[in-house]
């Protein structure tokens, strides 16, 4: 089967130089803190809005030190719309780690790298390999997919040992180490790769340099890799949203809790039901009121169905929730989950 790795890592790297992306920015640094960071950013997030808030961040917090000195409610506040806020925290904890354990430098191998919060051992590949041309494979969705194709890897990806499996094989299939200063090009190539031409739909294997190598398209059939049985299991959930807002523009909003959904955020107070928010209102009849329509907001595993409720409250009153009155000039800066922010500016 590793027969067909002959040759994959030279032909990859060349097709990088002709075919693949280089004017994006992360690409041409070989600083661990920017490249870290747009992994970070990218793991659960596309490249065209990566392309909007990591100029953004980095002009904020330029380096590892900045960072690690941020309050994290300013963190989350660049993060906010990103979604998965759970990596806001850990990159924060991470600059915090790097600076108070590494003398401010990040680690040079990725087994060190790893150590670090919100580090797993594919971006601390990403990292060691764009930075220190260390000879290590990502293992990205991208890869999964290139490999289990190029292999004709038939083992159910949802298996744990068959993962890992096929992680040793694209270990195998880096560049020797005489060609270890081709290890950007490399990783970059197999993000490339997988994005561009071996989609996980209608690939484009009329562009594919590997079609000689390719198990999958020596089958005539790309698409039935990579294997995986795991369904997705959606659910949905409804959260009555409770829109106060006072004259002078301020709304009411509670920090989350740090567990659960857009932990740490701030956010209009949810209720499972129009009795219970109605009961956070008390002295405001059911008139004034004003029940908006509701919209769904989809997150990776649920869709969320949101039903906003605006009420508005004199200068010295205040709903029975927990929060606090926050003026409308604060909200730019504040880690607001998406759809709270869409609601909020959509319509004042
Ligand atoms: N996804 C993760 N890392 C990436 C990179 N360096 N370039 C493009 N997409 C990516």
């Amino acid at each position: 089967m590793t027969d067909r790795l002959d040759g994959f890592s030279a032909r990859l790297v060349a097709w990088q130089a002709e075919h693949g992306r280089h004017g994006l920015p992360w690409q041409h640094t070989r600083d661990p803190y920017r490249v870290w960071l747009s992994e970070i950013m990218l793991q659960q997030t596309q490249v065209t809005t990566v392309l909007e808030y990591y100029p953004r961040f980095l002009a904020r917090f330029p380096g590892v030190a900045s960072l690690a000195a941020a309050d994290l409610d300013e963190v989350l506040g660049l993060w906010s719309g990103l979604g998965y806020y759970s990596r806001a925290r850990h990159l924060h904890r991470c600059a915090q780690t790097v600076v108070a354990s590494h003398g401010g430098q990040f680690p040079r191998t990725a087994d060190l790298l790893q150590t670090l919060p919100g580090i797993g051992r594919s971006t601390a590949a990403a990292v060691a390999s764009f930075c220190f041309d260390e000879r290590v494979s990502i293992f990205d969705g991208n890869v999964k997919r290139v490999m289990s194709r190029l292999l004709a890897f038939g083992q159910d990806l949802a298996v744990a040992a068959n993962e890992r499996r096929l992680w040793a094989l694209a270990d195998t299939a880096l560049p020797p180490p005489t060609q270890a200063h081709t290890m950007p090009r490399y990783t970059q190539g197999l993000m490339d790769l997988g994005a561009t031409v071996c989609t996980a739909r209608r690939p484009a294997c009329d562009r594919c340099p590997m079609v000689p190598l390719c198990g999958a398209h020596a089958e005539g059939r790309p698409e039935a890799y990579p294997v995986k049985t795991r369904k997705l299991k959606r659910s949905s959930i409804t959260h009555w949203v409770l829109w106060c807002q006072r004259s002078d523009g301020a709304v009411w909003l509670v920090q989350r809790p740090a567990k659960g959904i857009w932990s740490g955020l701030f956010c209009l107070p949810l209720f499972d039901d129009l009795t219970h928010l109605q009961a956070a209102v008390p002295g405001v009849d059911g008139a004034s009121l004003q029940v908006g329509e509701p919209f769904k907001h989809v997150l990776t595993h649920r869709d969320m169905h949101l039903h906003p409720v605006r009420c508005e409250l004199g200068s010295g009153e205040a709903p029975h929730t927990p929060g606090e009155w926050v003026p409308q000039a604060m909200w730019p800066n504040l880690g607001l989950p998406a759809p709270v922010r869409t609601l909020l500016t959509a319509r004042r």
